[in-house]
C-alpha cells in the first residue's frame, strides 16, 4: 500500500517535472527565436497562485540557482513591481525585457512606440481576458470581453464619451470641488490634514455619479439641492434607505476595499466564516446589488417614457440598447441585465478610482514641493483670474491654456511617476507569431501558452 503510493507520488513529481522541463524549454526555444536578449524564470511570476506563494519559491530559486541568473530578473517577480521599482529593472536589463517560464512567454516593454503597435493593434494582440476576471464580479463588460462582444459593448458605451460631456465634467468638478472645500473648512478646525485619500474618492465618485448617471451626491453637511427629487434622496442619502444597511457610496467604497476578498474567497466561506473583513465584503457586495438592480428598474421606466438624464447618461443609453421598442432594443443590440450592471459597475470603478488617485497623489507631491504649489497657484491666477467667481470659469475658452501651464504639467507628471493603472496586459493568439517594425520585435508564442506583452 505505502509502497504504491510513494509510487503514484513518485510518477507524478516525474511527470510535473517533465512537464515544466518540457515547457520551459520549449519557451526558452521561443525566446532565442526572437532575436531579443531573455531571461529565465522557474515559475510564472504572473500566474494568481504563484503570486500568492512567492514567499516560498522566491527564496528557494535564489538558494539552488547561482546569483548571476536572478539578481536583475527577480525584481519583476514581486508583486507590483512597477511602484516599487519603476524604470529600475529596464535600466538594468534594457526596454524589453523578456521572460521565459514554464508555462508562459512574457515580455515587459518601456517602449512607447511598440506600446502604441501593442495597443491599437486589438486583433492581434487581443487583451487576456482571464486576467480581468475581477471586473467581471457583477458581469461582463467593455472591459473584460474582447472580439465581437467587446464591440457591441464598445458600440452602446462609447457615444458618451464626448467633448460636449466633457465640459459638463468641468462644471460638475467645479461644484463638487467647491462642496468638498467647504466641507473641509466646516470640519478641519485647526486647518491640518492627516490624509485626502477618502475625500478625493468621494468627489471623483460624487462628479461620475453626476454626470454619468444623473445621481446628485453631496457632501456630509452640505443640504440637497432645493429640487431633490425622491431618487436624489435615495442615493444622496447619509442614512441607509428602506432595505439597505449602507448608503449608496459606502457599498461602492466597500467593494473597492474589499475587492480582492471579494473576487479570491469562495461564496461558502464568505457566507459562514465569521471574520469582519467577509462580512463587510459581503455586507457591500450585497448592498451594491441591490442599488443597482433597483436603479436599473428606475431606468426602464424612465427610458419607456422617454426621460433622458443630463450628461452622459450611461445607465439610460445600456438600458436603452435592451429596453426600448420593445423588440430588442436600440440598433438590434440586446444586453442582459447582468451585462448592463457590469457595465455600469466599471463606468463607477473606472470613471472615478483612477482619476481620485491621481488627484491624491498629485496633493501629496504638491504638499512636498512648495515651490512647484506657488507656480501652480500663479498659473491658475494667471488664467481664471485671482478672485474671479469659479461659477463663471469656461470649459471651451480655458482648457487648453489649462493643459499648457502648470496644471497640465502636474497631471502629466503625476500621471508618469505614480500611474494609477500600471499593467495593460495583451496576449498573442496561440498559432500566430507578431512581428513589430520598432524594434525589429517578435513575440512568440507556444500551442497552447500565450506569449503576454505587457
Ligand atoms: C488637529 O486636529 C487633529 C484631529 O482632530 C489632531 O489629531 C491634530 O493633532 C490637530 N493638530 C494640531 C496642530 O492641533
Ligand atoms: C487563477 O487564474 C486562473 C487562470 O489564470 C483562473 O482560472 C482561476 O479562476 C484564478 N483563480 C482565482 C482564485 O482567481
Ligand atoms: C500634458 O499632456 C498633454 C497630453 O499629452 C499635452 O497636450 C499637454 O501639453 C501636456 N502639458 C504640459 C504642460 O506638458
Amino acid at each position: 500500500m505505502i509502497s504504491s503510493i510513494l509510487l503514484l507520488t513518485g510518477a507524478f513529481v516525474a511527470w510535473l517535472a517533465f512537464k515544466f522541463g518540457y515547457g520551459l524549454h520549449r519557451n526558452i526555444a521561443l525566446a532565442k527565436s526572437t532575436g531579443l536578449p531573455y531571461q529565465v524564470v522557474p515559475i510564472n511570476p504572473i500566474n494568481n497562485v504563484t503570486q500568492a506563494f512567492r514567499f516560498i519559491w522566491l527564496p528557494i530559486w535564489k538558494l539552488l540557482v547561482p546569483k548571476k541568473y536572478w539578481e536583475d530578473v527577480v525584481a519583476v517577480c514581486e508583486y507590483n513591481w512597477q511602484f516599487r521599482k519603476q524604470f529600475e529593472p529596464f535600466a538594468n536589463m534594457g526596454q524589453n525585457i523578456l521572460i521565459a517560464s514554464p508555462t508562459i512567454l512574457m515580455l515587459h516593454t518601456a517602449d512607447p512606440e511598440f506600446i502604441h503597435q501593442v495597443t491599437s493593434r486589438r486583433e492581434d494582440f487581443p487583451k487576456p481576458t482571464e486576467h480581468y476576471k475581477i471586473l467581471s464580479m457583477f458581469g461582463h463588460n467593455i472591459v473584460t470581453t474582447e472580439g465581437a462582444v467587446w464591440r457591441m459593448h464598445r458600440k452602446v458605451t462609447s457615444p458618451s464619451f464626448n467633448e460636449k460631456n466633457s465640459a459638463l465634467v468641468f462644471k460638475a468638478a467645479i461644484d463638487q470641488a467647491q462642496g468638498m472645500t467647504d466641507y473641509w473648512l466646516r470640519t478641519q478646525k485647526n486647518g491640518s490634514f492627516h490624509t485626502v485619500e477618502h475625500d478625493t474618492m468621494s468627489l471623483a465618485l460624487n462628479i461620475i455619479s453626476y454626470v454619468g448617471f444623473g445621481l446628485r451626491l453631496v457632501w456630509p453637511g452640505q443640504p440637497l439641492p432645493a429640487d431633490a427629487d425622491a431618487r436624489t434622496i435615495k442615493y444622496a442619502s447619509f442614512e441607509p434607505p428602506s432595505k439597505h444597511t449602507l448608503t449608496f457610496s459606502e457599498s461602492i467604497s466597500g467593494i473597492l476595499e474589499h475587492l480582492l476578498p471579494l473576487l479570491l474567497t469562495p461564496s461558502l466561506v464568505l457566507n459562514n466564516v465569521p471574520l469582519r473583513v467577509f462580512k463587510e465584503a459581503k455586507e457591500a457586495r450585497e448592498n451594491y446589488e441591490l442599488y443597482m438592480e433597483e436603479f436599473l428598474r428606475e431606468k426602464v421606466q424612465d427610458v419607456r417614457r422617454g426621460d433622458k438624464d443630463i450628461g452622459m447618461d450611461i445607465m439610460g443609453s445600456l438600458v436603452a440598447t435592451s429596453y426600448q421598442d420593445g423588440q430588442g432594443g436600440k440598433a438590434g443590440i440586446q444586453l442582459k441585465d447582468s451585462e448592463i450592471i457590469g457595465n455600469a459597475f466599471i463606468m463607477f470603478l473606472a470613471g472615478h478610482e483612477t482619476t481620485a488617485n491621481v488627484m491624491h497623489f498629485s496633493m501629496l507631491e504638491l504638499a512636498n514641493n512648495p515651490a512647484a504649489q506657488r507656480r501652480l497657484q500663479q498659473d491658475i491666477d494667471t488664467i481664471l483670474g485671482p478672485d474671479s467667481d469659479p461659477a463663471t470659469w469656461n470649459y471651451e475658452e480655458k482648457i487648453s491654456s489649462m493643459q499648457g501651464s502648470m496644471l497640465g504639467a502636474i497631471m502629466n507628471e503625476t500621471l508618469r511617476v505614480m500611474p494609477p493603472v500600471m499593467e495593460v496586459p495583451k496576449k498573442t493568439t496561440p498559432t500566430k507569431a507578431q512581428t513589430s517594425s520598432q524594434p525589429s520585435l517578435l513575440a512568440g508564442t507556444a500551442e497552447q501558452d500565450h506569449g503576454c506583452a505587457r
